[in-house]
């Protein structure tokens, strides 16, 4: 190693150590933010290798994170991406692929999925021609039912695409199962549950495909990047063609051979012995992330348990703190899950004395940073109010949660202090109105 490389990856240690914020929490005044990245100085200490060694495209740091990674998930593949949003829309555009033949959805096929969430959820749906089936998801989980999504399947149905709401995971083995009894795809978008688990199973691994995001907001984070996960072989070829410009070949970049039959490939109507690597089985992108995301990944990676534990141990001090308090409904974990949770949930009751807005300022002047649960009911945005989907039953939850909902912070960085102050925050709040 350069000693030069040495030395500067001392100054970066010491760097860290000089910038370290102190730590004090003074109420009122300290921040408490919903989400946010938790970077130490292994993760400074990376980022910095990798930007000194100039890997600023995919490569070993990239592979290296996939497979470790898969290996966590329990899952043969990981293909990493730039966004969470991105696996979610590799994931969807895989069931188009000619490669599955008469198994592919055609534009007009419909793919079950909730109306309160994240918009890049559904946006895939509609960005492939398919058309989103909206189901109402419960107060309390945030999550759809495996019964409303039974009640949603009709002769067009093809694939079911839902999010565990906030970690929290759905009914994905029931769901699951319905999948399999109805032959429809299954898309588990895990971006919010990394460490969640059903059944004692992880989540990301009962669907065909899932997704995972690694924005700062999330579990485990790279700045910006996601993944796709699968143990279906030939749907992890489909997905790493859409992701790598639709190319049919599979050698990494600065690999040129790999499958000894560069010149021998016979495709479309190209002429024999057409390069490989520029033949295109797909009509793809490219989603790819770098191996500076890569590297901040794998230093995120060792502490997944320990982030995992402490989202966990945050939500249980938060809703003992919370308990018995009128008004609002508190959040549930669903039935036989473990959720490895992404944020707290709160509903202002409609019938309660105060108004969600008159909590959320409450809160936000005590600089205890507040999100709504995304969009809440989406087909109420602009967007999609004209976009081609149908909707089974009625969207009731989803509009309260639209009108009513709100969530607080319980990652990693937040102290039981802080905790505490945000479940007597909410107790002042209601007792005085209440
Ligand atoms: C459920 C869900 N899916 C997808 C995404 C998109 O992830 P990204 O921001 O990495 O694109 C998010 C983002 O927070 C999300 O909450």
């Amino acid at each position: 190693m350069s000693v030069h490389k040495d030395i500067a990856l001392d100054e970066v240690r010491k760097f860290h150590q000089d910038t370290l914020p102190d730590g004090r929490f003074v109420p009122g005044t300290t921040e408490i933010w919903p989400a946010g990245a938790v970077l130490d100085e292994s993760d400074r200490t990376a980022l910095v290798e990798a930007a000194l060694e100039m890997r600023i495209a995919a490569g070993p740091s990239s592979r290296k994170f996939e497979s470790r990674f898969a290996r966590k998930m329990g899952r043969r593949k990981a293909h990493l991406t730039n966004s969470g949003s991105s696996a979610n829309l590799l994931a969807m555009t895989a069931f188009t692929s000619h490669l599955l033949e008469d198994r592919r959805l055609r534009p007009g096929d419909e793919v079950i999925t909730v109306a309160a969430g994240f918009p890049t959820t559904v946006n895939p749906i509609i960005q492939n021609g398919l058309i989103p089936v909206f189901v109402d998801v419960e107060l309390g989980t945030y999550n759809t039912t495996a019964a409303r999504v039974a009640a949603a399947i009709g002769p067009k149905t093809r694939a079911i695409m839902i999010a565990h709401a906030l970690g929290n995971p759905f009914e994905v083995a029931e769901i699951a199962q319905l999948a399999e009894e109805h032959d429809l795809f299954l898309i588990e978008d895990n971006c919010d549950a990394v460490g969640s688990t059903y059944d004692g199973q992880l989540t990301g691994t009962f669907g065909d495909l899932a997704t995972v995001s690694f924005y700062p907001a999330h579990h485990l984070t790279m700045g910006e990047g996601g993944c796709v996960l699968t143990s279906n072989l030939a749907l992890a070829r489909i997905v790493e063609s859409l992701r790598d410009w639709g190319r049919d070949c599979w050698c990494e970049p600065g690999e040129t051979n790999k499958c000894l039959k560069r010149f021998k490939y016979q495709m479309g109507t190209l002429p024999e012995g057409y390069d490989h690597k520029y033949i295109f089985s797909h009509v793809g992108y490219n989603l790819k992330a770098t191996d500076i995301q890569a590297a901040l990944g794998l230093t995120q990676l060792e502490k997944l348990d320990t982030f995992v534990d402490a989202r966990r141990r945050n939500w249980r001090r938060l809703r003992d703190g919370l308990e018995g308090v009128p008004h609002l409904v508190l959040p549930r974990a669903t039935e036989r899950s473990d959720p490895s949770w992404f944020g707290f949930a709160l509903t202002v009751d409609p019938e309660a004395p105060f108004k969600r807005a008159e909590l959320v300022d409450f809160l936000e002047d005590r600089k205890i940073g507040t999100r709504r649960l995304f969009a809440g009911n989406l087909t109420r945005h602009p967007a999609y109010i004209d976009a081609p989907h149908r909707v089974v039953g009625d969207l009731t939850n989803s509009d309260i949660i639209t009108e009513q909902t709100f969530w607080v912070g319980v990652y990693p960085a937040l102290t039981d202090e802080m905790i505490d102050y945000v479940a007597s925050s909410v107790r002042e709040f209601v007792a005085a109105r209440g």
